[in-house]
């Protein structure tokens, strides 16, 4: 260590929190693969896709054009335009221009909402598993975020008993995530119905819904979000949204949200004194993607539900795992329980997810992510975002380190 870092103090609001989990494997997998190792990772939370073509046009266009300035704080007049329309076209909500809000990404969006809203030992109630970065939102604004564990036999979803009994005097937010990273799972109406029932019983408590893989929706499952399904909510929700997935467009970073006015101009405070606007650049390239032909969503949709199902199979033909065919998103969460309690050929006995996760790493070099790392141990993610050449690779792989495991004896 050297002088400078013995002396630095982190703050308190950051002491217990780490890089994610995710980035951490990634990291550790992309070393092994400098070391001249196969490893397939499964673990990106992007699209596999390119960026459309038109929508690059878009923002080399307005680069020429000269849109290279700030732009209005949460979003220039053009980009509130398009998100109001995107809202109105495909969910059915209709948000004056003072009340939808553009930032560097979806998550921006949700730390923006939670720096504005929250004061200290405020309660956000999060279904787990969940994608991490809600909890250290919740912490890093000084709130407190309140797990509520929900199992494979409920098809990973919250049910109103849970909520009703978690719903305290110093709740502020339901945070809602459908379709679901890590579980792929999702809210139909008849799933959001009866906590909209739960919600009215409880007037101070709002409700956070992150929609960001809305166009990712297989089979006949019809994507829904909860404000179009009753507009009373629409006075105290904020409905979450961004490009990155639906357009492939993650290292764009450009996520938008509609909600209350009052809350859309708290939020704009605390992004003016963060990062001022989203990208010009970007915006220009989110317009074309928004109000651009949407055809190519159907043919991404297409492409990852063969890979969906191409994993599910496989996953579920391994003696040992079990996966749920999800609705929606592109990850696969997979039990690992029948496994636990093996032993590997080097006769180390598999405790944990972790382990396992571990283990395949080591063993066969494919990087998947721990159902701990989500708030729920016993499972592993898989993100099928990746070839189908790859992830036949890989599931090959898994298969023949799951036969490698023997029954083993606790030391
Ligand atoms: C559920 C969920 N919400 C939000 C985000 C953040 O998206 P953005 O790239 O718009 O910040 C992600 C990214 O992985 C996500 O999985």
């Amino acid at each position: 260590m050297n002088g400078t870092e013995a002396n630095f103090r982190p703050a308190r609001r950051i002491e217990d929190l780490g890089v994610s989990e995710i980035l951490a494997i990634t990291a550790q997998a992309a070393a092994r693969r400098r070391d001249g190792r196969p490893v397939i990772i499964l673990g990106a939370g992007e699209p596999d896709f390119d960026t459309p073509d038109p929508i690059k046009e878009a923002a080399i266009a307005a680069i020429r054009r000269g849109e290279t300035k700030y732009t209005a704080l949460d979003g220039s007049p053009e980009m509130k335009r398009a998100i109001r329309d995107k809202f109105r076209r495909e969910n059915g909500l209709d948000f004056a221009q003072n009340e939808v809000t553009a930032a560097a990404g979806a998550k921006q969006i949700l730390y923006n909402a939670m720096m504005a809203s929250l004061n200290e030992g405020d309660e956000v109630i999060i279904p787990t598993p969940c994608w991490t970065s809600y909890f250290d939102i919740v912490r890093i604004a000084g709130g407190v975020p309140v797990a509520l564990p929900c199992d494979a036999a409920s098809g990973f979803r919250l049910t109103p008993e849970a909520l009703e009994e978690a719903i305290t005097p110093r709740t502020r937010w339901l945070l809602l995530n459908s379709p679901s990273n890590p579980t792929g799972s999702a809210y139909g109406e008849a799933h959001y119905r009866p906590l909209i029932e739960v919600l009215h019983r409880h007037p101070q408590v709002w409700l956070m819904v992150d929609d960001m893989y809305e166009h990712i929706v297989y089979d006949d499952f019809r994507f829904v979000t909860p404000v179009a399904l009753d507009p009373s909510l629409k006075s105290r929700s904020l409905t979450v949204n961004g490009v990155s997935k639906a357009y492939a467009m993650t290292g764009w970073r450009l996520g938008y949200g509609g909600g209350p006015a009052a809350l859309i101009a708290g939020m704009a405070v605390v992004q003016s004194q963060s990062t001022s606007c989203p990208s010009s650049v970007t915006q220009a390239a989110a317009i074309a993607a928004l109000d651009g032909p949407q055809d190519g969503l159907a043919t991404r949709r297409a492409s990852f539900a063969a890979r969906r199902d191409l994993v599910v199979d496989a996953l579920n033909a391994i003696p040992g795992l079990s996966c749920r065919r999800p609705e929606g998103a592109f990850y696969t969460f997979a039990s690992c329980e029948g496994l636990l309690g093996r032993a590997t050929p080097d006769g180390r006995t598999l405790k944990t997810d972790r382990e396992f996760c571990a283990y395949l790493l080591d063993a066969v070099d494919v990087a998947v992510v721990p159902g701990a790392a989500f708030g729920l141990a016993g499972y592993f993610r898989i993100s099928y975002a990746t070839s189908r050449e790859e992830l036949v690779e890989a599931l090959g792989r898994i298969a023949r380190a799951c036969s490698q495991l023997t029954e083993g004896r606790e030391p």
